[in-house]
């Protein structure tokens, strides 16, 4: 895409490279039992399935909508389910897949009602982590980068719906508005 307003951050080739190694940390990590990826929609779709397929081992997937009101300066923290998981979590390992870790608001309370549900454990991972944000405290197992305070798309993330079919991530020049 020759948007002039798109600078790359992060090229497609890194992206690839660094989620083949977190595939290969991870499934190390859990070399046996049920493993279930939490993909969280829409914007980490990309990571969850190109991450899926860098395992060594077999998990299951699913799909779990989530919005977040008064996000950015006002953050009110307020957080709703808009589609729920197909599948039951009880006595399974859970990693929660993100595309980017910002404020902290929604992998907080995710943690906490996911934990409502007996998981034998539960991790993150996200692709994109920007710590001076945060304003909850979150633990992230699986970090793919760290990137500074400035607003990305591409390889899932959007802005306003656009941008998430890029391949690599960039960072958006002149937007958004706060
Ligand atoms: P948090 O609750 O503030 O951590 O929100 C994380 C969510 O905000 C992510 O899942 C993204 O949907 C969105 N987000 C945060 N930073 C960016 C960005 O730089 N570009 C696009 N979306 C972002
Ligand atoms: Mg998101």
């Amino acid at each position: 895409m020759t948007d002039p307003k798109l600078r790359v951050l992060i090229p497609a080739d890194k992206i690839q490279a660094r989620i083949r190694q977190l595939g290969e940390q991870i499934s190390g990590d859990y070399p046996e039992g049920d493993l279930h990826f939490i993909c969280i929609l829409k914007g980490a779709c990309f990571f969850m399935t190109d991450l899926a397929r860098a395992m060594a081992r077999d998990v299951a997937i699913d799909f779990m909508g989530i919005s977040t009101y008064g996000k950015g300066k006002t953050s009110s923290g307020e957080v709703k389910v808009t589609k729920d998981l197909d599948i039951l979590l009880e006595g399974a390992d859970v990693l929660i897949v993100e595309d980017i870790v910002d404020s902290g608001v929604t992998l907080n309370y995710l943690v906490h009602l996911l934990e409502q549900r007996r998981p034998k454990s539960i991790r993150i991972a996200a692709l994109l982590d920007k710590p001076e944000r945060r304003l909850r405290p979150v633990h992230v197992s699986y970090v793919g980068f760290q990137i500074p305070d400035k607003f990305v798309v591409g390889y899932g993330l959007d802005y306003a719906e656009r941008y998430r079919n890029l391949d690599a991530v960039c960072v958006l020049e002149d937007g958004p508005p706060e």
